[in-house]
């Protein structure tokens, strides 16, 4: 028997799939067709993959072209299915010319002409793409810019340069860069246009002026997301996942670190600067792993602050110590410090540990007493994680819901603790 094999994403199943497993059957008498799974797709840096793994497979299964249908997991698969499936021809679409002569090793490969015209790309980017207005001039803003490119169905446009109500005009939705003291207003105004809002966080500063912010989204039929990238990076997904599954025991205690020095900028340069201060650029990401793995319901909360030049809207440095029912927490984050940028879960059976920048994070171990039953974990971070959480939003947008990663429950209880520091409510403050 002659075995023939192809592989392929198979993504929102369109007419030039179909005549390219209609040939690659043809090549032989009997077919097998490699799906790719979601985390290899997303590890290549394909982010934008509509369906599931199940839904592709199911598509695939329904052209009634294959006779077999296996998962493609990890690179260099092929290399095993055509030995271990005994495949006589290994088959893709032209747009891969050249790219597996490797596996004439093993068996004959032919490239098919691709069908011309049509894409899951094409399809997915189909109708109008969401325009997207980038709000703010931080040297983030172009980041964005950039790597929306690689998201279909968004078309970032440029509006760091321009005045905001004019802007709005035109739009489908913005993403707020600017200063945390414009979000609230900003996003407000767009909501109240029927925009769209995907908002660096925190959007405002207490928990009450968050959830006014879900409820006029809600009244005006438009989404409103509190933008933390990091909550949106696989392995910091899969991470969470482990530890609720309870694979380190109970959770003691979360320790979260970022900091960032711009040696060119002292003290007091940074504090006369309208540069985010170091709570509202990294408060809401040291608070994430501290919500979301203890909840919000702390008894007790201490905030230690350093000032710049005692002026309270710029601290230096902040730490904050969380006191749960059965666990504690500490947080720090500093502009005008130095420290490790690390993540550490400490569990009852072992603990977690997430290396600086964690906040960037594509590995992380699981540790024990034990050393023989450490795990390492790997997951590709594409473009620092800005395509996943423009694909997240783009989704949130499409169903009209709630953004399932950082939910409107955390993101007030960010806000509130972020206004409470800015504010000075149970803070002690520090100066140099
Ligand atoms: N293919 C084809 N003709 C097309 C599209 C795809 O022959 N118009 C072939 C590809 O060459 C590959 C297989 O179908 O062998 C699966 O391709 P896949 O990457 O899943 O589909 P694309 O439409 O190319 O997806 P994307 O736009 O996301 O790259």
């Amino acid at each position: 028997m002659r075995k023939v094999i192809t592989y392929g994403t198979y993504d929102m199943l369109h007419y030039g799939h179909v005549r390219l497993l209609q040939r690659a059957r043809a090549l032989g008498d009997y077919l097998v067709v490699g799906v790719t799974s979601d985390d290899y797709d997303r590890s290549r840096g394909k982010v934008n993959v509509r369906q599931s793994l199940m839904e592709r497979i199911a598509a695939v299964e329904a052209t009634g072209l294959a006779d077999e249908v296996i998962v493609e997991e990890y690179p260099g698969q092929k290399i095993d299915d055509v030995r271990r499936l005994g495949i006589s021809v290994f088959t893709v679409g032209s747009d891969w010319e050249g790219q597996f002569d490797y596996l004439r090793e093993w068996c004959e490969v032919v490239y098919l002409p691709r069908t011309e015209g049509v894409s899951s790309s094409q399809i997915r980017a189909g109708g109008e793409p969401l325009r997207l207005g980038v709000v703010g001039t931080t040297p983030y803003a172009g980041k964005v810019l950039e790597q929306a490119a690689c998201v279909d169905g968004v078309e970032a446009v440029d509006c760091r340069h321009s005045d905001y109500k004019e802007l709005l005009d035109g739009l489908d939705a913005v993403m707020l860069l600017s200063h945390p003291r414009e979000h609230e207003g900003q996003a407000r105004e767009a909501m109240e246009r029927g925009l769209h809002v995907l908002c660096e966080s925190p959007a405002s500063f207490s928990a009450e002026a968050e959830s006014g912010l879900y409820a006029l989204a809600q009244e005006n039929g438009v989404a409103f997301v509190d933008a933390v990238k990091t909550a949106y990076s696989t392995a910091y997904d899969r991470l969470l996942l482990l530890v609720k599954t309870g694979a380190i025991g109970k959770v003691v205690s979360v320790d979260a670190t970022c900091t960032s020095l711009r040696p060119d900028q002292t003290a007091s340069a940074l504090a006369r600067s309208s540069s985010w201060s170091s709570m509202c650029a990294w408060g809401p990401t040291a608070l994430l792993p501290v919500f979301q793995l203890l909840g919000t319901s702390f008894e007790d909360r201490r905030i230690s602050t350093v000032l710049a030049d005692g002026d309270p809207s710029f601290d230096l440095f902040t730490k904050i110590d969380f006191e749960y029912a059965c666990a504690v927490a500490s947080v720090k984050v500093g502009k005008g410090a130095k420290s490790e940028g690390e993540l550490v879960v400490t569990g009852t059976e072992g603990y977690v540990y997430v290396p600086a920048p964690w906040w960037k994070t594509d590995y992380f171990e699981v540790r024990f007493e034990d050393p023989s039953r450490n795990r390492r974990y790997f997951y590709q971070l594409e473009g620092e994680g800005i395509p996943y959480e423009l694909v997240s939003f783009l989704r949130t947008v499409e169903r009209a819901g709630t953004c399932p990663y950082v939910t409107p429950g955390i993101s007030a209880a960010i806000a509130q603790v972020v206004g409470d520091h800015l504010n000075g409510v149970g803070v002690r403050r520090l100066a140099l």
